[in-house]
Parts: structure tokens; sequence; C-alpha cells
């Protein structure tokens, strides 16, 4: 945002004032979501996203399919499930804040779901749940093929790494995509666990202020 910003200034300096945005850039963008549509398009007539009893519908992806950034999930909440829109609930509206204080817009980013509708009682999503939607989510991200995914809580981080690690020793940490090292993965907690768990903020939003400046430096 920076950078454009300067352009834009440098760009006026010289005497420039009016600035046309290529018709190639617009299309290129109107391609992703495009993309993105047909797989959520693909996961209702599939229906191989296990698809929990009582949930109505799945619940996509959101955001900024251009981002350098996506957030993953584990799996939307009654809210969620409601509005069919991913982290509106109290951990959403908590991550809204949080992004905000660290100079981040939720509209700048992309956030998702391992699991794309609401297990029973808010439960964690089994492996064999998690395995049947991971192909879709893999898609979303080779899509929007961002530079940092950040998964919030250890489910997010099984579901992207393929194996669990504990969020006690690894937060903070960087580490590879496994299907494309150029991604990296970076592990936080999961907003709904700070509501509890007031402690971890300070944490948690030292782990936000890495992604700003990931952001930043791209
Ligand atoms: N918790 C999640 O993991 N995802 C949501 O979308 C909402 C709450």
């Amino acid at each position: 945002m920076h950078k454009i910003k300067a352009t834009l200034l440098a760009l006026s300096e010289i005497g420039f004032d009016v600035l046309y945005v290529e018709r190639e850039s617009v299309k290129k963008s109107e391609d992703r979501r495009k993309l993105l549509e047909e797989i959520f398009k693909n996961m209702e007539r599939e229906k191989k996203c296990v698809l929990y009893e009582g949930a109505s519908g799945y619940v996509f992806g959101e955001g900024n399919p251009y981002s350098p950034v996506v957030f993953v999930g584990e799996a939307p909440g009654e809210e969620e499930n409601q509005l069919k829109r991913p982290f509106v609930g109290k951990a959403g509206r908590y991550l809204n804040q949080k992004l905000k204080e660290v100079g981040l817009e939720r509209e700048e980013v992309y956030i998702t779901n391992v699991v794309k509708s609401r297990p029973p009682g808010n439960r964690k999503p089994t492996p064999k749940e998690m395995q049947s939607c991971l192909p879709y989510l893999r898609k979303e991200i080779e899509i929007i093929n961002p530079k940092l995914i950040v998964c919030l809580g250890s489910t997010a981080l099984e579901g992207i790494l393929g194996k669990s690690l504990p969020v006690s020793k690894h937060r903070g940490e960087i580490i590879d995509y496994p299907f494309k090292r150029e991604i990296k993965v970076l592990l936080t907690y999961h907003p709904a666990y700070i509501l509890r768990n007031p402690y971890a903020e300070k944490e948690f939003v030292e782990d936000l202020r890495k992604v700003k400046a990931y952001i930043e430096r791209i």
C-alpha cells in the first residue's frame, strides 16, 4: 500500500494527474474470483467435503484473492453457519479488531477454514473429516498463491502441513508450505483461544505485526 502511495505521489510530482489502470490487471482479478467460484460450485456439486447434519450448506473463504496473505481457521461456528461467511462471530470480530490494531484491514487479506461447515457442538473436526475438505483448501491456496499462510490454531496447521504440531511450542515460527516451498506458513493462536486465555494476546498481536511486516517487505 505504501509503495503504491509513494509511486502515485512521485508521478503527481512530475506532472501526471490522471492514471489509467491496465485492462489486463482488472481482467486478472476477475479471473481469480471466477476460479474460486468454480471450486466452491464444485464443492457444492460433489459434496465430498463433509457436510454436517444441521449445517445449512458450506461457508466458503472470502476476501482479497490477490492478497499475499491467507488466514486459515478450523471450521465455521454458529454465526458463520447462519451468515455463510467465515470469522463473523465473536472470534472473527476479535480478529478484525486485532488486525486493525496492527494496521491491517480484514478486506485486504483472504480468510478461509480447513473445514467448510460447522461440526456439531463446535467440536474439532476429525482427521477423516479434515481430509475430505483439504483438497478444496489446497486449490484455494493454489489459486491465490499467497506469500504467507497464517494458521490460526493447531487444526489449521494440521490441515496445512498434514501433521500436527503443538501451538505452544511452535507459535510465531515460519515454516515452508509442503506443497510449494516459496509459500511460508506462520503458526499463531486461534482468536477463540485468546478470548479464553487473554494472557496470550500479547504474543498473538506480535505475530500479527510479523504478518504486517512481511506484507510490507513484499
Ligand atoms: N472459528 C474458525 O475457526 N473459523 C471461523 O470461521 C469461525 C470461528
